[in-house]
């Protein structure tokens, strides 16, 4: 049973998924994150929908099992995209199960000064057509387009962000023609917080940019709050897992979360 002094367990493909983790540990202080990167197998964004399965319940079980987490992030929008339903399906009325798209989705079709919107995001997320299919539901007359921008994410795991290479690749990306006259932006893949700045700047501040980091990390809070699993006290340090040991990510969960991290190298079945 979960309980609320265990831990929160947040996973992605690799960095991305420590923009919601810090996101989390700023509006909720007393909890203590396990985070899961499964650099071995990223990026996760041209893999199939099964393959994605396949990993996001193996550290779903690692998170759940051996880490007691009272509640899974999946902090990656292709793991939320190809495997949401099925974790959820599969772990029903154990523990919460959170998805990085349904906060943006509701954050979107909540604003009524939207009329085109842009989704940017790994081809996995985007062929998926999740985005697509959730927005014509909620919000019929609203228009949207996609794109995928598949070198983003491993260009910035790499360490490419805010200099001239990243600057060039993202400017490439916004001036197609799929992504003219939108009024919003959706930061369709969480590694793409990292270069938040870069794509506002394009934008000269006049589009709309919605990501997954505040509005995932207040939706945890209300659900932890109504199931009565937030923690009242400070309690444990948080934990810092990869599949595959990179250096880019260790200067990165760094950068977030100061020079003392703990990180530590654990593999998936898949990746042994
Ligand atoms: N950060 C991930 C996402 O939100 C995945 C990036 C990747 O591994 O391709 O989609």
């Amino acid at each position: 049973m979960p309980h609320t002094h265990h831990p929160i367990g947040v996973f992605d493909s690799g960095i991305g998924g420590l923009t919601v983790a810090h996101a989390i540990s700023r509006l909720l202080p007393n909890e203590q994150i396990i985070y899961f990167g499964d650099t071995a197998h990223l990026p996760y964004g041209d893999k199939s929908k099964d393959l994605i399965k396949r990993y996001s319940l193996e550290i779903t079980d690692f998170l759940l099992h051996q880490k007691r987490c009272k509640c899974i992030v999946i902090a990656c929008n292709t793991a939320s995209a190809a495997a949401y339903e099925y974790l959820r399906d599969t772990h029903k009325g154990n523990v919460p199960i959170f998805n990085v798209i349904d906060p943006i989705i509701e954050s979107v079709v909540a604003d009524d000064s939207i009329r085109h919107v842009g989704i940017i995001a790994t081809k996995t997320t985007i062929l998926s057509g999740v985005y697509q299919e959730k927005l014509s539901r909620r919000k019929p007359g609203l228009k949207y387009s996609a794109l995928p921008t598949p070198l983003l994410a491993p260009m910035i795991e790499e360490g490419f962000y805010n200099n001239n290479i990243s600057q060039t690749v993202i400017h490439n990306y916004l001036e197609q023609p799929e992504l003219e006259d939108i009024d919003a932006l959706i930061l369709g893949c969480t590694h793409y917080v990292m270069i938040k700045k870069e794509i506002n700047d394009f934008y000269k501040g006049k589009v709309k940019l919605f990501d997954s980091t505040d509005i995932v990390a207040t939706k945890l809070k209300d659900i932890l709050e109504k199931e009565h699993l937030l923690s009242e006290n400070q309690v444990g340090k948080n934990l810092f897992y990869v599949s595959d040991y990179t250096e880019s990510f260790e200067q990165s969960a760094k950068a977030f979360y100061g020079e003392s991290l703990a990180l530590e190298q654990q593999k998936i079945s898949s990746s042994k």
